[in-house]
């Protein structure tokens, strides 16, 4: 068995069966350290690629997740989503013995619980929307009326991405109110919001690969939560990515300063206990608003962070696996291991444009049973399987995201026609997608 350096194989399990667990699982394919790769439940695409197995295990079944690791000699399980963590698989399993990465419950805490993310941020001078934490529908109703910034609402718990309100007037912000307190939409996750002030500007997601000491951060991404094209529509578990991120060039020492410096001061002075990924989702802007009048543009950019959350992203871990020029398992089990420090992270000078293909009524409805036709893919694209499962040896979908295109190219505008160049390749029958996926990121770079 390998020590705190890996030196050997080791048999891997990846818990989840999204595109992001896919995506994992194919880089980690790669690696010249992959012994037997399994992955719980997985989807379509595990189950196609014969270095994967897939095991017909559900992620919250925590108990038989672990006799399944520990009889077949799994030497690192990996947690994909959010659920689980929440629900404490890390501590369960470790209790059992096994090498996980991921956090713990507690520390997962900075996703599941908005409010102690807010707080921790608050303590360790992260800047984060102004903001208060409400209990009930009375208390969350007249700090509406009495504070004319407190436009965001958000409910406390894990609503998968679905639980935050960002509101233009003090009726919409009761109405969101209303919906959480009153009609009970996201249940236990909304006995509790977060209010906070309206932030305006543009967002990044910053990957940090943590090992409880060491913090070392992924290539910038963007993604895309909305729905439809310009950013319309309601918001989704994320409809594309790409990376890198000429935002966080711009703002690189800000973000190193404010965002990293001060969770790096937080683990060495053991507030914060932390291994696995902790994925800051931050907005370079300024208040919507200040003393009431709308923000001038001549007012610094800060980047605030607008949440933690304690996994990969998805579609994020889509567009930035094949960018990733380093073998991914000793990172890995470095952060298992607590031996991050003498790990480096080396990317391909190429960027990645990932689009999501989902149900056309996603996020309302998903697909299911509609038979997927995959053609010839160019060189340098990567079909992620999300919804997807095969039926007597057809690939069918069953899901809302159902599967994530991922293509590399020189620059941002090359991977973007490459991403919809190969998407003609791939057909269902109620098939959707955005269609100006990293334009902004092209605008941007041919304006310069
Ligand atoms: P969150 O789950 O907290 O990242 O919020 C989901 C999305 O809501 C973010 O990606 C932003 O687009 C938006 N959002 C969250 N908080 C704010 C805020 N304080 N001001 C403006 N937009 C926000
Ligand atoms: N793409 C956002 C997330 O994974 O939460």
């Amino acid at each position: 068995m390998a020590t705190s350096k890996l030196d050997s194989k080791i048999n891997i399990m990846v818990v989840g069966g999204g595109g992001r667990e896919h995506a994992l699982c194919w880089k980690i394919a790669q690696s010249q350290f992959a012994g037997t790769i399994y992955c719980a439940p997985g989807n379509g695409g595990t189950e196609e690629d014969s270095r994967i197995t897939n095991v017909d295990l559900q992620v919250t079944d925590f108990a038989r997740l672990s006799d399944f690791a520990l009889e077949n000699r799994v030497d690192m399980v990996v947690i994909g989503p959010d659920n689980p963590l929440a629900d404490g698989i890390v501590d369960f399993m470790e209790e059992r013995g096994l090498t996980v990465f991921g956090p713990k419950k507690e520390a997962a805490k900075l996703e599941w619980s908005k409010a102690h993310s807010k707080q921790f941020m608050l303590q360790h001078k992260i800047p984060t929307a102004r903001f208060s934490v409400a209990e009930d529908f009375e208390a969350a109703q007249k700090f509406v009326k009495e504070n004319d910034w407190a436009r965001v609402i958000k409910a406390d718990g894990l609503a998968l991405g679905k639980g935050v309100f960002v509101c233009n007037s003090e009726s919409e912000a009761l109405d969101a109110l209303s919906a959480i307190f009153k009609e009970g939409r996201f249940g236990e996750a909304g006995s509790t919001v977060v209010i906070e002030e309206k932030l305006i500007g543009e967002e990044l997601s910053l990957l940090l690969l943590i090992d409880g000491k060491t913090v070392m951060p992924l290539s910038a991404c963007q993604d895309h939560k909305r729905r439809f094209d310009g950013d319309k529509g309601p918001n989704t578990g994320g409809m594309g990515a790409y990376s890198p991120v000429r935002l966080f060039e711009t703002h690189k020492h800000a973000i190193e300063d404010q965002v990293i410096k001060p969770i790096e001061q937080a683990l060495k002075n053991g507030t914060l206990d932390f291994k696995g990924m902790l994925f800051a989702g931050i907005l370079v802007g300024v208040p919507a608003t200040v003393n009431g009048e709308e923000s001038d543009s001549n007012t610094d950019l800060v980047p605030f962070v607008l949440e933690f959350n304690a996994r990969f992203g998805d579609p994020e871990t889509q567009a930035l696996m094949p960018r990733l020029k380093s073998d991914i398992l000793p990172l890995l089990w470095a952060c298992a291991k607590g031996s991050l420090a003498s790990e480096e992270i080396e990317w391909f000078d190429r960027a990645a444009v990932c689009v999501v293909l989902s149900a056309e009524n996603y996020p309302q409805s998903s697909s299911k049973g509609k038979e997927i036709v995959v053609g010839e893919l160019p060189a340098g694209s990567y079909l992620f399987h999300a919804g997807t499962q095969f039926n007597d040896g057809k690939l069918l979908t069953n899901g809302g995201r159902v599967l994530a295109l991922t293509a590399l190219g020189e620059t941002i505008e090359k991977a973007r026609e490459n991403a919809y160049r190969a998407i003609k390749e791939v057909k269902f029958a109620d098939m959707a997608c955005r269609s100006d996926i990293a334009l902004r990121e092209v605008s941007q770079c041919l304006s310069t």
